[in-house]
């Protein structure tokens, strides 16, 4: 699959992982991903940044929120006119543009900062993505980015579970295979039917690698790594949404923080 026929998936998804993600039925970002990604977030305020696969904009208003000058893309019209949306009622001052990461509408040295929030794994050419994010960013400027677990989140993944419905293991395998594309189905895991009745299933197409290659590709791409993070939901956010009781078993996302040399 290229990098067009990926963009067509995205844009049928993003009507359904709107209105799905808009009713809180996206656990695992409300949950603990998104709080994580903060956490390791250095002070943006009065910096200019680059949101990269904003989608409808939630995490993208949070960046504004801190007191970031942003500008977001995504490759889905859908997506960026929800967003657009959004800031019409609650005006940010965020830019968003259609545009896509591989080829991204900035000049060189735009940007003190790139986030990317869950979007690397499904572009290809992750090597062409980096490459993007490294040119619009200004000399002594960071990428901070998360994506699904290179170790976890395998081609082969099946959550092992107690009498209870507990998971308390998660089988993995096919470590070594590289995703160029497979789609997968699927929809968020804590909407119930009536949430998702007549909305159709996401089809994402994944493009993995193992955990030395992504790191080995920032290194390439001229980046120095900075920050690593593994989130996991604690006690009491589980307590809150139940069904995040299994990413406390492996870490389901990869947090990653480099910056561009001085
Ligand atoms: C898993 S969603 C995450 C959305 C948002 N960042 C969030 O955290 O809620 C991945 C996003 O990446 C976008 N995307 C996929 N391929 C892209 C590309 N080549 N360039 C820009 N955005 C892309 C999709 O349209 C989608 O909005």
């Amino acid at each position: 699959m290229d990098h067009e026929e990926a963009a067509r998936c995205w844009e049928a998804n993003a009507e359904a992982w709107t209105k799905l993600a808009r009713a809180g039925y996206d656990a695992y970002r409300d949950g603990f991903n998104t709080p994580a990604f903060f956490e390791l977030l250095p002070d943006v305020a009065g910096l200019s940044g680059l949101d990269v696969g904003c989608g409808e904009g939630y995490n993208t208003r949070l960046l504004a929120r801190r007191g970031a000058r942003v500008t977001a893309v995504d490759v889905s019209e859908t997506f960026v006119q929800y967003a657009r949306e959004a800031e019409a009622i609650e005006p940010l001052g965020i830019d968003y543009r259609v545009a896509s990461a591989l080829a991204l509408p900035f000049e060189a040295g735009s940007f003190d900062f790139v986030t990317s929030f869950m979007c690397f794994m499904d572009v290809p050419e992750t090597d062409r993505v980096l490459a993007e994010a490294f040119r619009v960013l200004k000399p002594g400027g960071f990428l901070q980015f998360s994506i699904c677990h290179p170790c976890y989140d395998t081609p082969h993944r099946r959550n092992l579970r107690d009498a209870d419905g507990r998971t308390y293991a998660v089988e993995i395998g096919d470590y070594f295979r590289n995703r160029t594309g497979d789609v997968v189905e699927w929809t968020f895991s804590s909407a119930p039917p009536e949430a998702t009745a007549g909305l159709p299933k996401f089809r994402t197409p994944f493009y993995t690698h193992t955990l030395s290659q992504w790191l080995n590709l920032l290194i390439d791409a001229g980046f120095r790594i900075e920050r690593l993070a593994e989130p996991r939901p604690d006690d009491e956010a589980v307590r809150a949404r139940p069904g995040l009781q299994d990413a406390q078993v492996v870490a389901y996302f990869l947090h990653i923080r480099a910056r561009k040399p001085a």
